[in-house]
């Protein structure tokens, strides 16, 4: 197996685990609601294809350790702020946990 692709396993295996801690969907919500929906789409259903993605796009395509890190340390140059300095690792995975939950939701 290449190299990249035994991390991005190990990352898929890991992240269950540490997300299992303190996951809080409803919390997340509103977190999404207070910091996120004035740029990003976070509802059920949100659009392909969209800029600033949607979150349900998001889930789709990003393994939970990528859309947390993404959301602590953005790329460079975008408009994204960085929320590393104010949310706390439990707010952050509830957060990651409510992205997730809509990968399965129905439109
Ligand atoms: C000021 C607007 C803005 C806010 C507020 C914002 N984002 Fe973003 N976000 C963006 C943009 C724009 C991108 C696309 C990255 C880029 O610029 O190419 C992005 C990208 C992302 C990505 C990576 C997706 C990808 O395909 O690279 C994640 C995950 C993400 N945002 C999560 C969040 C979360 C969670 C919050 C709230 C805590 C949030 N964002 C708040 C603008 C925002």
């Amino acid at each position: 197996m290449k190299p990249l692709a035994t991390l991005a396993l190990g990352l898929v295996l890991l992240a269950p685990a540490a997300m299992a801690q303190e996951a809080d969907i409803l919390e997340g919500r509103k977190i999404a609601e207070e910091y996120c929906a004035r740029c990003h789409d976070i509802e059920p259903g949100g659009k392909f294809k969209s800029y600033p993605p949607s979150f349900r796009a998001i889930a789709v395509y990003m393994d939970p350790e990528i859309i947390r890190m993404k959301i602590m340390q953005p790329d460079h140059n975008t408009i994204m702020p960085k929320y590393a300095m104010f949310i706390n690792q439990t707010r952050l995975w509830n957060v990651v946990e409510y992205i997730l939950s809509l990968e399965t939701l129905e439109e």
